[in-house]
């Protein structure tokens, strides 16, 4: 098999090259992005494999039938750049439904630290040996409520990491875990109540701006807001005003809504154009990292291996059980 790979890092090439030679999969590896100016790219290879800033749409996918590609195979979770709708019955799309939840509750936790003990501030304090404590005043994790909305896979291992901090957590999910134990509540209730709010559901249409304007007059004062699902879940100009009028205590963002143009590549000696983003950075209370929260060596392995089982089933006209039916 001849696969177009898009969106390559550095740090995709050796799991998917190693197992490739075992599977006799040839990976050709390309930087840019899929849309419509590179889909031609995929010119001869049987399918193609992308990621999550990479676009899906109905050209894309017409380009990509033309071409002869029978498969779009995800190296992640979420599908929201793919137009699944569109896609049925003309090409195959898989995904990556779990790598590993661990890696990206672990880092929304990190942010949480991070960000309430002002560990960012102290790290560059102390390398201009500035041993100052003034202005790192944080607050105790421990009996403050946490409300987790999307109780997943990676929802539910954040949730009994912030019960080992002895949390109060509270949950909101469209599809409650019967049995789970898990202590639900209606949206309005969990954004009345939160100390802390992290999200962890998909990107839909119900949960596209769940923090908006209006949502952000329902919160506590002073609370924090982490996302490590997807950008689009939250305002993001909203967000910006939210935390100028203080009412947001911080934010801890993994995910941004125009994160495409600029997360993971160097822009460190440009000039940023999107003036949001540049603001959000320059807050004291605002963390950013960008879409790493996957990214540990547990879940580059479990990535590549089951993108690669995905496409030996699709070439054995048979179903992985992770294909996109919709
Ligand atoms: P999952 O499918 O196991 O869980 C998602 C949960 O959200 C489900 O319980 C579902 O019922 C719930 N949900 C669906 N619609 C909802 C709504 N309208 N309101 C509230 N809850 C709703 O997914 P998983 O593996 O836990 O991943 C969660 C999200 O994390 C993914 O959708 C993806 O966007 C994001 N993600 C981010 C990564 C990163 O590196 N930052 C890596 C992997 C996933």
């Amino acid at each position: 098999m001849k696969i177009a790979f898009f969106d390559t890092k550095q740090y995709d090439i050796p799991y998917f090259e190693k197992l490739g030679e075992e599977k006799n999969i040839k990976f050709k590896f390309y930087e840019t992005k899929l849309n419509e100016d590179t889909v031609a790219l995929a010119k001869g290879c049987d399918g193609v494999c992308i990621f999550v800033n990479d676009t899906v749409n109905a050209e894309v996918i017409d380009r990509l039938c033309e071409l002869g590609v029978g498969i779009i195979a995800l190296r992640c979770a979420g599908y929201n750049n793919v137009d699944i709708k569109y896609a049925k019955d003309k090409i195959t799309v898989a995904r990556v439904p779990a790598y590993s939840p661990y890696a990206v509750a672990e880092h929304t936790m990190a942010l949480l630290l991070t960000s309430v003990r002002r560990v960012h501030k102290s790290y560059i304090r102390t390398r201009d040996f500035n041993f100052s404590l003034n202005g790192l005043t944080g607050f105790d994790l421990h009996g403050k409520t946490v409300g987790v909305v999307g109780t997943g896979k990676i929802g539910r291992v954040f949730i009994d990491i912030c019960l080992g901090f002895g949390m109060n957590v509270i949950a909101y999910d469209k599809f409650p875990a019967e049995g789970s134990g898990i202590n639900y509540v209606e949206l309005d209730e969990l954004f009345e109540q939160s100390d802390i709010i992290s999200f962890h559901c998909p990107l839909t249409e119900d949960t596209y701006h769940m923090i908006s304007e209006e949502t952000i007059d329902r919160l506590k004062k002073g609370v924090v807001i982490i996302n490590t699902s997807r950008g689009a879940l939250i305002d993001a100009e909203a967000l910006l005003e939210g935390i100028k009028e203080r009412k947001i205590g911080a934010a801890c963002l993994d995910v941004y809504e125009e994160e495409a143009d600029v997360f993971f590549q160097d822009f460190s000696d440009h000039i940023i154009d999107d003036d949001v983003l540049a603001r959000l950075i320059s807050m004291p209370n605002v963390i950013v990292t960008s879409h790493q929260a996957f990214l540990t060596r547990e879940a580059l392995g479990n990535i590549a291996e089951t993108t690669v089982d995905n496409l030996i089933a699709y070439s054995k006209g048979e179903k992985s059980g992770n294909e996109l039916e919709f």
